[in-house]
């Protein structure tokens, strides 16, 4: 394949639906070789990508589990020699819950997923995100957090969610710090209300409560400035633009993609 990321390897978290799936194929679309590692059945995905010409293989993985995320990265390694993109966007939303009531385990199930996660994945990659380029000046090795505006405000209802993106954010930065040198680039997006069905929560719902959730959220997303929710593809485009070339002078950059949200008060 040609394209922009023609002979690179990266490998998508979370990528068997949703917004990963986008990344995944985005990615592909420039001519990547991609992993797409979730513990759901990401079958789907690689098909998407092997109907559109690319290349891609799937594999279960809990990233909050580090011996299955070594074994993640070692088969990636195995079968495409290296990986030079890594995408941290598995993500779980752990409800709705005031902190006081929010069991503990639920608490700490997101923070293992969310924050933990793209720690395990950038630690077990980071030797070949290292390796990949000749020399620092021209490393390829790319980091691209998913964080969430969550992480940057506070929003009702979601401690452990909130507590998760603002370490990943802060996260972002650090290893920016200490990588930007060896020539790894770490940034994060920051979505805002996009149209998936996170977590499968509106497919878990009846008919008449999902057509409630839904307009609940197009509600709030009428709100910001844009005045709707994005599709998938809309953050996809950022996440492919930063494990690209084109960002080559971005590192530790936090990139809300939330059509404003974050800019202003809710006025409605
Ligand atoms: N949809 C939004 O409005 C929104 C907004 C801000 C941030 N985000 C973030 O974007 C990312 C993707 O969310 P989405 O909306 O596409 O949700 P989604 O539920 O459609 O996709 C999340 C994917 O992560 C996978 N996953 C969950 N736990 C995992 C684990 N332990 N190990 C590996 N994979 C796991 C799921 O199986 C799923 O395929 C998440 O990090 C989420 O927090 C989403």
């Amino acid at each position: 394949m040609t394209g922009r990321l023609a002979g690179r390897v990266a490998v998508v978290t979370g990528a068997a639906g949703g917004i990963g799936r986008a990344i995944a194929t985005g990615l592909a679309a420039e001519g990547a070789r991609v992993v797409v590692a979730d513990v759901a059945d990401g079958t789907g995905t690689v098909a998407v990508i092997e109907q559109a010409g690319g290349e891609a293989f799937c594999l279960s993985c809990d990233v909050a589990h580090d011996g299955q995320v070594q074994a993640m990265v070692a088969t990636a390694v195995e079968t495409y020699g290296g990986i030079d993109v890594l995408v941290n966007n598995a993500g779980i939303s752990g409800g709705s819950s005031l902190a006081h009531e929010l069991e503990v385990e639920v608490w700490a199930r997101v923070l293992a997923v969310n924050l933990t996660g793209p720690f395990l994945c950038a630690r077990a990659a980071m030797p070949y995100l290292l390796a990949s380029g000749p020399h620092p000046d021209r490393s390829r090795g790319r980091v691209v957090n998913v964080a969430s505006t969550y992480g940057v405000i506070g929003a009702p209802l979601a401690p452990a969610y909130c507590a998760s993106k603002g370490g990943v954010v802060n996260l972002t930065r650090q290893l920016a710090v200490d990588y930007g040198p060896l020539g790894v680039r770490v940034n994060a997006i920051c979505p805002g209300y996009i149209d998936t069905d996170m977590g499968g929560y509106r497919a878990g719902l009846g008919p008449a409560a999902a057509a409630v959730a839904n307009a609940r959220r197009e509600s709030a997303a009428a709100l910001q400035p844009l005045g709707r929710q994005a599709q998938a593809d809309e953050v996809a485009r950022v996440a492919v633009f930063l494990a690209g070339d084109d960002s080559s002078f971005m590192t530790g950059s936090i990139v809300t993609v939330d059509g404003g949200c974050t800019t202003t008060f809710n006025h409605g």
